[in-house]
């Protein structure tokens, strides 16, 4: 090569002694929070007026300003005003802890910054993702030689599935004529009533309309009830409309519970239906010998949504679609605009990724998967979320063992569970409606004071606290220490609340 005579000096240039510097600064802050994690509050709970009092909120400065106090001040400004989802007490929502490898991997795929949506563009990005995406199907039982793409997050996931099975399943070419060409008639989207509020973005978005979801009643134990689903679909093709797909739920927002995915495999062969599964949170528990067969059966579905940014507790965001067939995922999103020569050679033909997903230009998430799925392995997993499930059962052993804690539902490494004062009468009408606004505040009282974070569902009518464990850093000691802390601030706001209506 021939040596270059001048070099520009860019403003956002950094020398990369000063580079070296800078990162050793941000590597020692970054350690230094997670060595003290533990002893730290979950979130400072600021509220947006103060965090926009410290952003000074200015227009834009004018003149830039020096990296290593700029940098010194933001991770202050971080550390000091967040919530801490690596935190060993954040059992809220369903995000996973990140791991630390998982965190450089981000730092070191921008470093190189290949664009994976073409494989001329991220030679190694590309064969990354693709050996991700193998190695999480076969995490979970599902045929490795399907289609697949990592996305941001279950949603996106989600969506890339149904518009796979959308583009497989109707007669006519929708990508080419919309729903021009559905002649007038109904298609029908069927899923139960606990499904992730992903499916009514999707219907909304991709033309159905949220009228077509048909929400399949639960039964006890909040899974959907096979016999309502076969009734709706017979009724349905009875009327002449035309049924389409059928949405499982591996492990569902709320409480975690698993649709019988096996038996609604059955009804979707039965009716030529698109069979999807939700595994946002719960495929991955798959991989455990001894994961139910309701769970495993989701190896039979025509696409699963899986979330490594929760179970494989990667860093946000991180979400993976997989599809059976590689055909119907590229068949839903290719194009060949003239301007791309992305080809390749025939025998040697590339994986362009831009083709399989919504997304053009594509960052390089696949390598913190990757890097935390070599680290520790198959195994590793194994532990880690099967530990994630015996930690929530200790939960819901503790509670229902409490005199004045109501367990609800304990599936995955979800319990869900409310604070009942010892004097009052469940189930009584006006006790009911008092301890939903009892819970809630406690709910809301728990989230800010940072001794411990969880978040709640509605379980018919009842408002729960729910303990989500994706937590490679919860212990026994931490989780057993739930109980106190909620029946502590549940006597506290009970008392608030009586005095109040009692007007004294
Ligand atoms: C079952 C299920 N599906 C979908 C989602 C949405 O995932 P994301 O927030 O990553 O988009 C979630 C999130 O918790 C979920 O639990």
């Amino acid at each position: 090569m021939q040596k270059r005579k001048t070099t520009r000096f860019a403003p956002l240039e950094i020398t990369s002694t000063e580079f070296k510097k800078l990162g050793h600064d941000v590597v020692g802050q970054i350690s230094r929070h997670l060595a003290k994690i533990q002893k730290i509050k979950v979130t400072t709970a600021p509220s947006p007026r103060q965090v926009r009092k410290l952003l000074r909120s200015g227009g834009l400065p004018r003149k830039g300003m020096a990296p290593t106090k700029l940098l010194k001040e933001t991770s202050d400004m971080l550390f000091k005003n967040s919530l801490f989802n690596g935190h060993p007490r954040f059992w809220g929502y369903i995000s996973g802890s990140p791991s630390p490898l998982g965190i450089l991997g981000d730092f070191l795929a921008s470093s190189v910054n290949p664009n994976v949506g073409a494989f001329i563009l991220s030679p190694v990005a590309t064969e990354i993702e693709l050996q991700t995406v193998r190695w999480i199907a076969e995490m979970i039982g599902y045929p490795t030689d399907c289609g697949g793409i990592l996305v941001s997050g279950g949603n996106m996931a989600n969506f890339v599935c149904f518009l796979a099975a959308r583009k497989a399943k109707l007669a006519w070419d929708v990508r080419a004529q919309g729903f021009k060409g559905s002649q007038g008639k109904r298609f029908w989207i069927y899923t139960s009533a606990e499904t992730h509020t992903w499916i009514q973005k999707a219907a909304d978005l991709f033309g159905f309309g949220t009228d077509s979801i048909r929400w399949i009643p639960v039964d006890g134990d909040l899974r959907m009830d096979l016999g309502a689903l076969r009734r709706q679909i017979m009724d349905d093709v009875a009327s002449g409309d035309v049924p389409l797909m059928v949405i499982g739920t591996a492990g569902s927002v709320g409480t975690g519970a698993i649709d019988p995915l096996g038996e609604i495999a059955t009804v979707c062969r039965e009716h030529s239906l698109w069979f999807h599964v939700d595994g946002a949170y719960g495929a991955l528990a798959a991989v455990l010998p001894d994961a139910p067969d309701d769970l495993r059966a989701l190896s039979m579905a025509d696409s699963v949504a899986v979330d490594p940014h929760k179970w494989l507790y990667t860093p946000l965001e991180a979400g993976c679609a997989l599809v059976r067939k590689q055909d119907d995922l590229v068949g839903a999103f290719s194009y060949h605009p003239p301007y791309y020569k992305f080809e390749g050679k025939e025998g040697d033909e590339p994986t362009n990724f831009y083709e399989r997903g919504l997304q053009n230009s594509r960052g390089f998430r696949a390598l913190k998967v990757w890097l935390t799925l070599r680290q520790v392995g198959r195994e590793g997993y194994e532990k880690m979320i099967s530990d994630d499930i015996q930690l929530a059962r200790i939960l819901h052993a503790k509670v229902t063992s409490h005199p004045e804690l109501q367990a609800f539902t304990q599936s995955l490494s979800i319990t869900t569970f409310r604070y009942v004062p010892s004097d009052l009468n469940v189930g009584d009408q006006n006790a009911e409606k008092y301890l939903n606004a009892l819970n809630e505040e406690i709910l809301g009282h728990l989230q800010r004071g940072g001794e411990a974070f969880c978040s709640n569902t509605l379980i018919r009518g009842k408002f729960v606290l729910r303990a989500c464990i994706v937590n490679f850093r919860t212990t026994t000691e931490d989780i057993e220490a739930l109980p106190d802390i909620v029946v502590r601030i549940g006597k506290k706001i009970d008392k608030k609340l009586r005095t109040k209506e009692s007007g004294n």
